[in-house]
């Protein structure tokens, strides 16, 4: 692709990206700003391969925000300024300025960083195809999250869930994470398999000790979104109390080895969310089949929440739907509909 043809792209990215941003007016704002800004689009062009350019940036730039940039752009983030924020209505010069003064830093985290927004809620869809599973397998299953970032969906047994007017998961979880139902009857997600291991795979595992890759984290939380930014607040402390293994690859080379590792002939559950879509196009097939390979020794259900992007390209599987292959099948079955940040749920029929 010429530098050209990266810029137009990125300006399509951005045209498009208000419609990704549904809860975010400020960052509905920003996408209309940047794709008109070409010192903007410059930006993002030593991003690595794959990564979502819109979350990149505006994750880079809150990220220096949160670390104490000085800046009039500040008074637009609730996330740093509070509630009310500034208009986002006013916001574009003053965010060109702010890329203008830093743009070594925002190109240096740019170039470097990963979109890892690791979003707790999202357990409850992992909840949700757990509880499916019911019936289905016999003994424990083993939990594999691929582009687990910090892990938090291994602990989906651990947390509180509240949906429509139906509450479970322990009663001393930490936290609840809570998410409206559209429907008639919320489902029963109160009685789960045993899970006899848990293990992410990530190619940038987060430390959740470290101060810098925390704050990489919240700087990926939508500003305006300061329920998820207290679930992740609370989903780390989860992380640190009790860590889980997250082995540190590509899931192309790491699955299939991890596959043979598990226990023969038991069952495993491999899920991911928002991961497969900053997977390069080109390298989408080989992450496909690099899952389906755990899948050889033992009975697979592989499980995803993706926006625009389903593994094999299977055609009836649907945007805002948890979907998932059974064992032995390549074919895509939807399990429910699910926004992608889990804010609802709804019957497939809904
Ligand atoms: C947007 S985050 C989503 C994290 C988590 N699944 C969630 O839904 O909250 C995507 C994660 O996938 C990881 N990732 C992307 N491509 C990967 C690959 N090929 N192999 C392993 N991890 C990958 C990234 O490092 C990042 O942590």
């Amino acid at each position: 692709m010429t530098p050209a043809e990266d810029l137009a792209d990125l300006a399509e990215h951005f045209r498009r990206a208000p419609d990704t941003f549904t809860a975010s007016p400020l960052y509905q704002a920003l996408c209309r700003i940047v794709a008109g800004d070409e010192p903007a689009l410059e930006l993002m062009r030593g991003r690595r391969p794959g990564q979502q350019p819109s979350f990149l940036l505006f994750g880079a730039v809150q990220y220096l925000l949160l670390s104490g940039v000085e800046h009039e752009l500040r008074e637009f983030y609730a996330s740093i300024a509070g509630t009310p924020a500034r208009d986002p209505a006013f916001v574009g010069p003053v965010f060109v300025d702010f890329c203008r003064q830093h743009r070594p830093q925002i190109e240096e985290l740019v170039g470097t960083r990963l979109v890892q927004s690791n979003v707790a809620r999202r357990a409850l869809a992992l909840r949700f195809a757990l509880a499916a599973l019911r019936g289905a397998v016999d003994g424990p299953v083993h939990l594999v999250e691929v582009g687990a970032s910090a892990g938090f969906h291994l602990y989906v047994d651990r947390y509180g869930y509240r949906l429509g007017g139906r509450v479970f998961g322990p009663p001393d979880a930490r936290f609840t994470i809570e998410s409206e139902w559209r429907g008639d009857s919320p489902p029963d997600l109160s009685s789960l398999p045993g899970i006899a291991s848990r293990t992410g795979v990530d190619l940038n595992p987060i430390d959740v000790l470290d101060r810098d890759q925390r704050r990489w984290l919240r700087a990926l939380v939508w500003p305006e979104d300061r329920v998820a930014a207290g679930l992740l607040d609370a989903a780390l402390e989860q992380a640190v109390a009790e860590p889980v293994r997250i082995i540190r690859g590509d899931a192309i080379d790491v699955c299939p080895e991890l596959g043979r590792q598990l226990p023969q002939d038991e069952a495993r559950l491999v899920f991911h969310a928002a991961t497969r879509m900053h997977v390069p196009a080109e390298r989408r097939a080989a992450f496909d089949r690099a899952i389906d390979a755990m899948g050889d020794t033992g009975p697979l259900y592989h499980v995803w929440l993706e926006p625009a992007s389903a593994p094999h390209d299977g055609s009836s599987a649907q945007e805002n739907c948890l979907t998932w292959h059974v064992p032995g099948s390549t074919r895509p079955i939807n399990l429910i509909r699910a926004e992608g940040h889990l804010r609802w749920m709804a019957p497939l029929n809904g």
